[in-house]
């Protein structure tokens, strides 16, 4: 999964962010077909839910503090994709699925540029506004 300059929001910190989240999935791809240890495997899918929540979190205070008016509809966006990131931690942890498959693979990245494309595009343009009517 390889950032391209179309996945850029325009918000400094939000795309350094999502360049890490590209970086980690790329890594979860990269080893999965490798065939890397599950251990190996879950340590990467462990940091991409953190960092996930960590990036949610930067979000959600711009969206708070620019007053964005879709907030509780794109807050239960990232829920939505946290909660499936640490359902699959768990049942990779507990052996219950043996390989991130293409389905898995699929869903993380089509959520993430999806939502990029669209809601976080949305969230940094408006923030963007928010900011220029203090000048
Ligand atoms: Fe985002
Ligand atoms: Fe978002």
């Amino acid at each position: 999964m390889l950032w391209s300059t179309e996945y850029e929001t325009g918000h400094l910190r939000v795309d350094e962010q999502h360049k890490e989240l590209f970086n980690l999935v790329q890594q979860l791809l990269d080893g999965s077909l490798r065939g890397d240890d599950k251990d190996v495997i879950s340590h990467i899918l462990v940091t991409l839910a953190g960092y996930t929540v960590t990036h949610f979190a930067t979000e959600e205070e711009l969206m708070i503090r620019s007053e964005y008016p879709r907030l509780e509809e794109h807050q239960m966006q990232h829920d939505g994709f946290t909660d499936e990131v640490l359902r699959l931690v768990d049942l990779y942890k507990n052996g219950k699925i043996t390989s991130v498959d293409d389905t898995i693979k699929g869903f993380i990245v089509e959520w993430l540029k999806d939502h990029i494309m669209g809601r976080d595009k949305e969230v940094a343009e408006h923030y963007k506004q928010w900011l220029e009517s203090l000048e």
